[in-house]
């Protein structure tokens, strides 16, 4: 804003509205030029800002059409605007963190900050000072203040990963605050009084640790607020194939491949694995497949070995015929064929892709003359 009647009130006025700066007449062009400078400096980092967020927020999208991840979108949802506590629970891998975060993200304390504690890996003499922070000199390597998780995570959320791992004495002192919303540092006579959202989450199960006396009774009510459980891939197999597709095109932009694709059987086998580790254990794979396949197309042959779907054919299915019973050239090549085939399918215990290596043939040409044939394949599980 430029202006020949400048006072403080239309200073004060105009940059209320939006200016970024007000300059009084006569005009002194460096001046302008070194605002107008700043001005679009500042303009870009806001724009950087805003698409550093949408990245942040592209990075924690929750993928899953299934009835369980539908179920845990409406508790998020339902939860999300209150302050109440959450406690998440699941396997490790199965994205619990992603849920705190969500909460977070659909929160009113959004624009504040997510502060992530993961107890289980802060040795048991610095948690505390982890927690609440420490004053100078409280201890012998304190050499300067430290700011504790809780007091950072003031006006927003504080997210306490693996509660489980806190140790009974940890225990006590997190349960004071939440008693009393009040934190002291490690060697300080003061108490700050905070405001933070607590979600904690764990992979075992507490009342079990409750029962054998690791975890304090009263600490799991104050956090059990509001329970949420995150059930295991496994359980949801119908989101495996949404997440492999999902994974495979966010690696192979990050990796700047071109897009590839899963073959119908890959993707089947991958449906069909265990993934003890979860949505973690599958991405690794996935990444892994981007980066060390240089072809377009992941085929059943490309997985890692323990991806392979186990399909085991039963011998029974396929009696071996008479070779000189057939009536025609046709099916006496059919039936040498079969014969042939079963021989090598036992030798190589069944598994196809050796088999078809050492008939050298592909092993789809395999899989289609088996079919053809008659050789029924009967899959485990
Ligand atoms: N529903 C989901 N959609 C996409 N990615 C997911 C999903 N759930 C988990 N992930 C990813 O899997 C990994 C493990 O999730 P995380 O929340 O850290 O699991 P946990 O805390 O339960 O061990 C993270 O990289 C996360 O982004
Ligand atoms: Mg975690």
């Amino acid at each position: 804003m430029i202006s020949g009647h400048g006072n403080i009130e239309t200073a004060v006025e105009a940059t209320k509205i939006g200016a970024y700066y007000f300059i009084e007449k006569p005009i002194d062009l460096d001046k302008i030029l070194l605002i107008t400078n700043r001005a679009l400096e500042q303009l870009s980092l806001e724009r950087e800002n805003i698409a550093l967020r949408q990245h942040f927020e592209q990075k924690y999208e929750m993928i899953g059409k299934s009835t369980a991840m539908e179920e845990i979108r409406q508790q998020i949802e339902a939860a999300a605007p209150s302050n109440g506590r959450v406690l998440i629970c699941g396997e490790n891998g199965t994205g619990k963190e992603l849920v705190a975060r969500a909460i977070h993200t659909l929160s009113k304390r959004k624009m504040k900050p997510f502060v992530e504690v993961n107890c289980a890996a802060i040795p048991e003499d610095l948690i505390e000072s982890e927690l609440f922070g420490h004053e100078k000199g409280a201890f012998s390597g304190a050499t300067s203040r430290k700011i504790g998780k809780f007091e950072l995570a003031h006006g927003g959320t504080i997210f306490l990963d693996e509660v489980g791992d806190m140790s009974l004495k940890t225990q006590a002192k997190v349960l004071r605050v939440l008693e009393e919303q009040k934190i002291e540092r490690v060697g300080g006579t003061v108490t700050k009084t905070i405001d933070v959202r607590v979600i904690a989450a764990s992979n075992k199960a507490l009342e079990k640790e409750i029962e054998k006396g690791n975890f304090r009774e009263d600490l799991y009510y104050r956090l059990n607020v509001i329970p949420m459980e995150v059930p295991p891939l496994r359980a949801r197999k119908e989101d495996i194939a949404l997440l492999c597709n999902y994974y495979l095109h966010y690696f192979c932009r990050e990796n700047r491949k071109r897009k590839k694709k899963f073959s119908a059987e890959a993707l089947e086998s991958l449906i069909s694995c265990k993934w003890s580790g979860n949505i973690r254990e599958l991405k690794n794979v996935i990444e892994r497949l981007v980066i060390m396949i240089p072809h377009d197309k992941i085929d059943i042959d490309d997985l890692p070995q323990t991806y392979k779907k186990q399909v085991e054919y039963s011998e029974t299915a396929a009696l071996e015929p008479d070779l000189f019973n057939g009536e025609s050239l046709k099916t006496a090549r059919e039936n040498f064929e079969r014969s042939f085939i079963i021989e090598k399918l036992k030798e190589n215990n069944w598994n196809i892709s050796k088999t078809a290596e050492s008939l050298k043939v592909e092993r789809s040409n395999l899989h289609r003359k088996m079919k053809l044939l008659g050789i029924s394949t009967t899959k485990e599980e």
